[in-house]
């Protein structure tokens, strides 16, 4: 069978379907979306905004897309596009993102952008970048996108849409009252700092910099007014479209961030602004879960990545490993590890290695990604949203690992903690992680060890070629693994049969 039979085969008659995250971010969703896009008619993202960096590679050449869908290089094909109304759309970004992919040959004839998605405005991504670079609990290590800061002024109630470039009186107004609001944050802060985040290049190199008012309330009018007249011709009723096309096209969802990075879900402050989950992604196209017959989640394996702050139980080298990262670039951390060896007994020459292997470093950002264990009270706790169905990715990474462990459950070694109606005692066993910010620091993995597979599985097509030491370890963590990616290739994806 070709991969297309095999697809459509594990698909059946599905209408819908969806790829989400179970990890925290960087799985691969631009490559399972650019794979599952030759099925669909329809590719649509809900979720988030150019904090996402998705990596697509299709005949050996290499697309990142930050805020376009995955879909995109079926254009050409008359396949279709959206940027729902749940996306943080920067205009700034996505021009420049649109000028880089045409100069890489891609098209975008079929592209549609909710008039309702949440517009990002310099003040947003000036606010995230000042809060970025401050000391202590509110630096998370964003990606400075003005996420956040945009999201925040919607559910405050003082957002702007999309639609609102369109229509010059009301953008005028309502930026008016948009700034009473942010000015004074931007006031607070230390105007030499607001003034050098205000020259930088995500901010058009100080075109809105007003030395007496921060902004200059024009010119942003003026420049987004253009950008209204730049982007018309996509912009519409993406949800109305979406709601009539269930059950007649064949919809692809494409998930952005991870469920562990959701405001929902997540491990609180360390989290982006919106719900990255099945439930926050229906949501933001304007659908509902019930629309959706698929849900793929996905997971790296058997390691997992996480950039920027936060705890991460099973990271190789703990501490040590996240100091390193915010430390280090791609290029000095290669200083001291030359050649970084996966079997080291150093675990943060092992976090190395891995992350050269996997080419782990940030789609958008260039940050080294931090590295760690598998850890399944982790992917449980995932999967309890956003269902059972597996995708394993970036599996071929390991070829050469002697022995890998994988986090069965936690033993949580913390002080007593009320948790509810119940004490949470050190020396308890917890198989689903507990996303308390005063919990989750204190668990301690407790491993599963097997034995590596040693040989390289990038050619590899059939499950059934697969090594018998691997596909002990994909029965052992006991959700169903459909799909199996041993390579960034389009084709390097093993479908089960
Ligand atoms: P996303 O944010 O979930 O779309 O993931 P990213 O694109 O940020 O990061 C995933 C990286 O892994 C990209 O460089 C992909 O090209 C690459 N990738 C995806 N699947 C595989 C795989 O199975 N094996 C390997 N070695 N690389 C993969
Ligand atoms: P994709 O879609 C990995 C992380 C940031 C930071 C936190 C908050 O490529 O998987 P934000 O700028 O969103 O306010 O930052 O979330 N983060 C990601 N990490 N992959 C992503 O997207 C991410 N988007 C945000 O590093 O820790
Ligand atoms: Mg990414």
């Amino acid at each position: 069978m070709t991969l297309e039979e095999k697809t459509k085969k594990l698909l059946k008659d599905a209408k819908t379907i969806a790829v989400v995250c179970n990890q925290w971010g960087d799985t691969g969703k631009g490559k399972l979306v650019d794979f599952f896009a030759d099925w669909a008619d329809i590719i649509a993202r809900g979720t988030g905004g150019a904090n996402a960096g998705h990596t697509i590679v299709a005949n050996g050449e290499k697309h990142v897309v930050h805020l376009v869908p995955s879909g995109i290089t079926y254009d050409p094909q008359g396949k279709i596009n959206i940027l729902g109304e749940g996306v943080a759309f920067d205009p700034i970004t996505m021009k420049q993102e649109l000028e880089t992919l045409a100069q890489e040959g891609l098209s975008f004839n079929n592209l549609m952008i909710s008039r309702n998605a949440k517009l990002v405005l310099p003040q947003h991504i000036a606010l995230d970048r000042l809060e970025n670079t401050a000391d202590g609990q509110t630096k998370i290590g964003s990606t400075g996108r003005g996420i956040g800061p945009v999201y925040e002024d919607h559910v405050g109630r003082r957002g702007l849409v999309v639609n609102d470039m369109l229509n010059p009186r009301i953008f005028g107004e309502k930026l008016e009252a948009n700034l009473q609001h942010n000015l004074s944050l931007l006031k607070s802060k230390d105007p030499k700092a607001v003034k050098k985040v205000l020259e930088q290049k995500a901010l058009l190199n100080g075109k809105f910099y007003d030395p007496y008012d921060i902004l200059d309330t024009k010119e942003m009018i003026s420049v987004y007014l253009e950008f209204g007249q730049f982007f018309r011709k996509w912009i519409s009723d993406t949800e109305d479209f979406l709601a009539n096309s269930v059950g007649k096209k064949r919809i692809l969802l494409e998930g952005a961030q991870g469920f562990l990075l959701s405001y929902e879900h997540g491990s609180h402050p360390f989290v982006t602004s919106s719900n990255c989950s099945i439930q926050g992604l229906v949501k933001g196209v304007g659908l509902s879960e019930k629309d959706v017959e698929r849900v793929f989640g996905i997971a790296k394996a058997f390691y997992m990545t996480r950039v920027g702050e936060g705890p991460f139980p099973t990271e190789f080298g703990g501490a040590e490993s996240s100091e390193w990262c915010k430390n280090h670039t791609r290029q000095n951390e290669r200083e001291r590890f030359p050649n970084p060896n996966i079997n080291s007994s150093c675990e943060l020459e092992q976090g190395v290695a891995a992350r050269v292997i996997g080419e782990e470093y940030g789609a958008t950002t260039g940050r080294p990604r931090r590295t760690g264990w598998l850890d399944l009270p982790l992917l449980r706790l995932a999967a309890k949203t956003n269902g059972s169905e597996l995708i394993l990715t970036k599996v071929d990474v390991l070829d050469s690992c002697e022995r890998i462990k994988v986090c069965v459950d936690y033993k949580y070694e913390g002080p007593d903690y009320q948790l509810g109606n119940e004490t949470l005692k050190s020396g308890r066993e917890l198989r689903v992680a507990i996303m308390d910010p005063n919990v989750l620091p204190h668990c301690i993995p407790i491993y599963q060890e097997f034995p590596g597979w040693q040989s390289a599985i990038r050619n590899i097509r059939e499950y059934s070629k697969l090594p018998q030491k691997l596909k002990e370890i994909i029965r052992f963590i006991e959700l169903e693994t459909s799909i199996v990616s041993v390579g960034p290739e389009r084709d390097q994806t093993i479908i089960r049969d």
